[in-house]
């Protein structure tokens, strides 16, 4: 049975769930549900990133200790994804000591290969991305995706990894059809062209920090966050039963704000520690909330919760993978967010479904094989979820409509031929569309094909209500 492992970033627990998040954790669903679907064996992983001085930051703020802050936050996304019908296998925490044993494993690998030196690191450190900057990464003098306190000049003595060593093996790989892992195609060309234009070796541990996995031949020196979190994906498989041959793993999905550490650090690290590198990493872009960045300081910041509250939890699952940021930023809202729910949700797909039950009661409807289309699993595959999605209401949904509307079966007998064939051909379109959207909305599409199945009767409550 072939495998199929998807990640999502571990988020950090500096936060609460918000609709970025969602967008990621969503997409790593669709595809896991689909995959399952299709026989795969399917791992899904995700979690939370809890070491490291931003959540020791916060901790200290809300006086309490680092454990008990985590302890108390990681439940939020936890229970986020329960509410969203999420269908991870597991959610690791970076706080699990079966997690920390694996890291001081992997940590010690590295060094028995000679890739560990001791050095001094004098430069910025942004906070808020918990990432050693370059001055050319700054702007203005500061992080641009985080407020100027958060970059802060450090001096620190640290133990470094060769990252500069790898990179001749991963332009290698990179510039390869065959054993090429970064998509789409720009990020691809965009990491080739940081690579070939000169990497520094980069600090693996901090000092001061306290929060953090001791590093195993310096204990007064804690791991820098981003080694910690990256091996989460590697250390589940280890840790968990039965779950070692899913290793490497199918699918990385990232943000774009964290591409270089997924594809390059991170393939660097299992180079080092020589271990397989993941097939494939899919980093997208950014949610844009009416046309701005999502900020507390906004008050923009759209929770998952708030989409359950409107649109119930298949029709927030549907919004998220119809606007998701594949290659460009997305801009999303609630207004728009109402429309798009009403449009084919509610007025479209809903309205068909209580149409065609009503139309055809009691019709006996027969067997009918369901199949699924490369196209759309390739669509699916590579993210285009909008464009799979459209895919569908054009094949289905938006023909059914036309038939209906061609034909006006209200306008015939029961038993009219014409009229009995056109419901059995919509029936068999719902059905079919159902099957499709399943990964997107589990449990509407479970309703649509019980109501299709044997005996036709009128539903008994539309599956979208209207939304004002
Ligand atoms: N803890 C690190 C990841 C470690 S992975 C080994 C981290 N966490 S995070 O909480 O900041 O989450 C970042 C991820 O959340 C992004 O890469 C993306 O998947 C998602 N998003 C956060 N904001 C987003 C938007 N505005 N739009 C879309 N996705 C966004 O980085």
């Amino acid at each position: 049975m072939p495998k199929f492992f998807v990640t999502t970033p571990i988020y950090y627990i500096n936060d609460i769930p918000h609709i970025g998040h969602t967008c990621t954790t969503v997409a790593a669903d669709v595809l896991a549900r689909l995959h399952r679907q299709l026989g795969d064996e399917v791992f899904f992983l995700t979690g939370t990133d809890e070491h490291g001085q931003k959540v020791a930051e916060c901790a200290q703020k809300v006086n309490l200790d680092a454990q008990t802050y985590c302890d108390k936050i990681a439940p939020t996304f936890v229970n986020a994804w329960k509410n969203l019908n999420i269908s991870n296998d597991f959610f690791i925490r970076t706080t699990d000591i079966r997690h920390e044993k694996v890291v001081a494993e992997f940590l010690n690998k590295i060094k028995e290969n000679g890739d560990v030196y001791k050095d001094k690191y004098e430069g910025w450190y942004c906070v808020g991305c918990e990432k050693f900057m370059t001055e050319t990464d700054l702007v203005e003098g500061h992080c641009p995706l985080h407020p100027p306190e958060k970059t802060v000049k450090k001096s620190e003595e640290n133990w470094f990894f060769k990252l500069s060593k790898y990179v001749p093996k991963l332009i290698e790989l990179i510039e390869n059809d065959d054993t090429n892992y970064i998509f789409p195609q720009g990020k691809r060309a965009e990491v080739l062209a940081k690579l070939k234009g000169g990497v520094n070796d980069i600090s693996l541990s901090r000092e001061n920090v306290e929060w953090g996995i001791p590093v195993p031949w310096d204990t007064k020196q804690t791991v820098y966050v981003w080694f910690d979190a990256l091996i989460n994906y590697y250390s589940a498989t280890q840790f968990l039963e039965n779950k070692a041959n899913f290793w490497p793993a199918s699918l990385h999905l990232l943000g774009k704000e964290i591409l270089w550490f997924h594809t390059v650090i991170w393939q660097a690290m299992l180079l080092s520690a020589k271990i397989e590198i993941p097939i494939k990493t899919f980093t997208h872009s950014f949610y844009m909330v009416d046309g701005q960045k999502m900020s507390k300081s906004l008050g923009n910041v759209i929770s998952p919760q708030q989409l359950i509250d409107l649109f119930g939890v298949d029709g927030s699952r549907y919004l998220i993978a119809r606007s998701f940021p594949g290659e460009n930023d997305s801009d999303v809202g609630i207004a728009r967010f109402k429309e798009k729910y009403n449009a084919d949700l509610a007025n479209n797909l809903g309205n068909l479904v209580s149409r065609v039950c009503k139309l055809a009661d009691k019709l006996q409807t027969s067997n009918f094989k369901l199949q699924m289309d490369r196209k759309y699993i390739e669509l699916v595959d590579n993210l285009k979820l909008d464009e799979a999605i459209s895919l569908v209401f054009a094949k289905f949904i938006d023909e059914s409509n036309n038939q209906l509307n061609i034909v006006a079966p209200w306008k015939l007998e029961p038993n009219d031929p014409k009229r009995i064939e056109v419901l059995t051909k919509c029936v068999n379109n719902l059905r079919q569309a159902a099957y499709y959207l399943t990964p997107i909305m589990p449990d509407t599409c479970e309703k649509i094909t019980k109501a299709l199945e044997g005996e036709i009767k009128p539903l008994e409550q539309g599956l979208f209500l209207r939304i004002s």
